[in-house]
């Protein structure tokens, strides 16, 4: 059985189930916010130790600004409601990407992130403004700064991702099979599953299926 310590996720499908069920895209980000609360508890039921979830890309900064609006009010309120609730449940949480929004919004992520620095039960990642190929050549530079030899163990000591396991699963939503410049670097072998549904209307089943299947696949790592 494979060991599972990570799982990153790409939310995607919000707006086209926000338009289809409420004329709205926005009640798709906010319904696909009570999905990540299901995913979140079941990941922690499953004892996986690290979870990173892809909220807002370098290149979402192209949507309308309604709906950028929109999303960061929605993180800004879950994290003001929830962040208690999570440091309870010894949910650590760690921002990947640069914090470059609202001073407000970027104290509260700090904040957020220093209240549950301490905790080990499941690390949450969320990515912002996060990019992996930004990632990538700003660790290129670090390198460069540094006059360090380019090799690999070098080379994550500069990422987002540093400390934190590579994924073992990856999982996309939306019926769409790309990687939309998420963690390229990590998931050079990862699993991935591409999911039908959109991100709203997944479910703890659809993930405790993916879950057992990712258990039982043969992984090889290049051997045979
Ligand atoms: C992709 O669906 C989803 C996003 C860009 C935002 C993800 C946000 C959430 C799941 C809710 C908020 C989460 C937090 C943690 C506050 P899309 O909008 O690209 O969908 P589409 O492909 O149907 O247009």
């Amino acid at each position: 059985m494979n060991p599972l310590n990570h799982v990153a996720i790409i939310m995607d499908g919000n707006g086209r189930w926000g338009l289809k069920n409420k004329n709205s895209r926005n009640a798709g980000h906010k319904a696909g916010l009570n999905t990540v609360e299901k995913i979140i508890k079941e990941t922690i039921k499953n004892n996986i130790k690290f979870l990173t979830l892809y909220a807002f890309s370098t290149e979402n900064w192209k949507r309308p600004k309604k709906e950028i609006k929109f999303l960061f009010n929605l993180l800004e309120n879950f994290l003001k409601d929830k962040i208690e609730d999570l440091n309870k449940q010894k949910i650590r949480l760690k921002i990947i990407g640069k914090k470059n929004f609202s001073s407000q919004l970027n104290s509260l992520l700090i904040k957020s992130e220093k209240k549950t620095s301490k905790n080990k039960r499941l690390q949450i990642n969320l990515a912002l403004n996060y990019g992996a190929k930004t990632e990538l050549i700003n660790a290129f530079k670090e390198l460069k700064k540094n006059k360090e030899n380019i090799n690999e163990k070098n080379l994550k000591k500069y990422l987002e991702t540093k400390n934190i396991p590579d994924p073992d699963l990856l999982i996309r939503t939306g019926n769409t099979k790309r990687l939309s410049n998420f963690l390229l670097w990590q998931v050079a072998y990862s699993e991935i599953f591409f999911e039908k549904k959109l991100w709203p209307d997944f479910n703890e089943r659809d993930y405790t299926k993916m879950i057992k299947k990712f258990r039982s696949i043969k992984r090889n790592f290049g051997k045979i």
